[in-house]
């Protein structure tokens, strides 16, 4: 019987260390995705956008334009531009001509992404989900 009890230990502990070692990198993982996922696009939008966009995203008629099926937004550089470095002058969508100011969104890139995501997933639109890697790429541009 003595004979089994130091591979026994031996085993057990090699277990302990493995599943110590699995459940670290479970964590960083969890850690990173929850940096991403807690920043609610809805969030954003309520607190930034509704003002002047509407709780619907019609906007105000000829004053705020609608990111509601809005056909400007099919231009993702225009549209992340637009959220990151704001906009005066004429800008047209649905063929209707707006000469408003939107003043630029002071949000990080996971911020705007998130933003963005949300308009693109809500309000009747369908687009793909913006990543923060699209944001960072623009605003390099800029
Ligand atoms: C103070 C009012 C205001 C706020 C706040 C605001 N916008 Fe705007 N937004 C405007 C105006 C005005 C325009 C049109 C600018 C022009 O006439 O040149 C515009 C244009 C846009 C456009 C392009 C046109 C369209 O409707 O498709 C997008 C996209 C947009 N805004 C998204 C956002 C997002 C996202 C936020 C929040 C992060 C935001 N805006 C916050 C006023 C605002």
């Amino acid at each position: 019987m003595k004979k089994l009890i130091l591979p026994t230990i031996t085993i057990l502990g090699i277990f302990i260390l493995t599943s110590c070692g699995s459940d670290s990198t479970k964590n960083s993982t969890s850690t990173t995705t929850t940096v991403t996922a807690n920043v609610s696009g809805e969030d954003v939008y309520k607190r930034t956008c509704i003002a002047c966009h509407q709780p619907n995203g019609a906007g105000i008629p000829n004053t705020f334009p609608p990111v509601a099926q809005s056909d400007f937004i099919a231009d993702r550089e225009k549209t992340i531009t637009q959220v990151i470095k704001g906009k005066s002058g004429e800008l047209v969508v649905n063929g209707v001509k707006y000469n408003n100011v939107m003043p630029p969104q002071n949000l990080t890139d996971a911020e705007v992404a998130a933003v963005l995501t949300y308009i693109y997933s809500n309000f009747g639109n369908n687009g793909a989900p913006v990543t923060i890697d699209e944001i960072k790429a623009i605003r390099a541009k800029q």
